[in-house]
């Protein structure tokens, strides 16, 4: 139960945690653009070689830096996330029994959360409790859903993925997730329009940017076939209720990452002492 909050011993070192926005690019009038990550969900589509991994990176980059969360890395590519494996509570690769396995464990520690927040009469936790924020990021849905294993097996990760997404926010469960095609038997209506934030990098076509961003949108001039194919790592993207905002995520290359990882592992040394 918990019964104690966290104390001031434990405010993240860096001063950085996964309750603040999460800085992730520019927008197209230079402005910066930040989102509220927690208690929400984010999804990016687009064609290959878009942008969408090293979206990602941005969100795994300041995961790094809170120590009040923790890093659950699902990477069918293997090294697109890999340079933060050491850092990672969870890694894995493409191997589609142990997601399931995990995401299992994820929905278990998910309900888990739920009944303890019932418990103590609460709808959500919050930054005092001391429970970990669990970032889920999971770069490419369809290696799992629609490429490895067997029917059975990719129907039950996107049931699970389902369930996550639905009902994680309160209990402090936030999925990150990339997709290279967006079609609706890799994204159904359903899943899509559960994720609070969707952005589409550059597609071939409006459909697919559509099925990212939601019906009706390419119709009212925001379509990410619009983006020029060499405009790498720009994007629409629509946050809750808004209209999409076309922007530049912001690139961190391998040595940033380096630094980070590094960094990171500072920190969390400090935080566990
Ligand atoms: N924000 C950015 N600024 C500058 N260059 C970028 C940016 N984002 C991506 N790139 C360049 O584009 C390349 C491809 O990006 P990335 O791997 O993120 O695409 P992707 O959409 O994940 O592709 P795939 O679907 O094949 O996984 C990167 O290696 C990098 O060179
Ligand atoms: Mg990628």
């Amino acid at each position: 139960m918990w019964t104690k909050t966290r104390s001031a011993d434990s405010v993240p070192v860096s001063g950085l945690s996964i309750y603040d926005p999460v800085h992730l690019g520019i927008d197209e009038h230079g402005r910066r653009v930040d989102i509220e990550l927690v208690y929400r969900n984010i999804l990016f589509g687009g064609e290959p070689g878009s942008g969408k991994s090293s979206g990602l990176q941005n969100i795994i980059g300041h995961a790094s830096m809170c120590t009040d969360c923790q890093l659950w890395l699902f990477d069918g590519k293997q090294v697109e996330l890999g340079l933060w494996r050491s850092i990672a509570d969870v890694f894995v690769g493409p191997d589609i029994t142990e997601a399931i396995d995990r995401l299992e464990q994820l929905q278990k520690e998910m309900d888990r959360r739920y009944d303890e927040l019932d418990q103590v009469r609460r709808r959500k936790i919050t930054s005092v409790d001391p429970v970990d924020v669990i970032v889920a990021v999971i770069d490419e849905i369809a290696l799992f859903s629609a490429t490895l294993g067997s029917k059975d097996q990719q129907e039950q990760f996107v049931r699970l993925l389902r369930d996550l997404v639905a009902r994680g926010r309160a209990a402090g469960v936030i999925v990150v997730a990339a997709t290279q095609r967006p079609s609706a038997d890799i994204v159904p209506t359903s899943l899509r329009d559960i994720f609070a934030y969707r952005c589409a990098f550059r597609c071939t076509t409006e459909a697919s940017s559509d099925t990212i961003l939601g019906r009706g949108w390419a119709q009212q001039g925001y379509s990410a076939t619009a983006i020029a194919p060499e405009n790498l790592g720009v994007g629409l993207l629509l946050a809750e209720g808004g209209i999409p905002r076309r922007m530049k995520y912001a690139y961190l290359t391998d040595a940033h990452i380096y630094g980070l990882v590094e960094h990171s592992q500072h920190l969390r040394t400090q935080h566990a002492a």
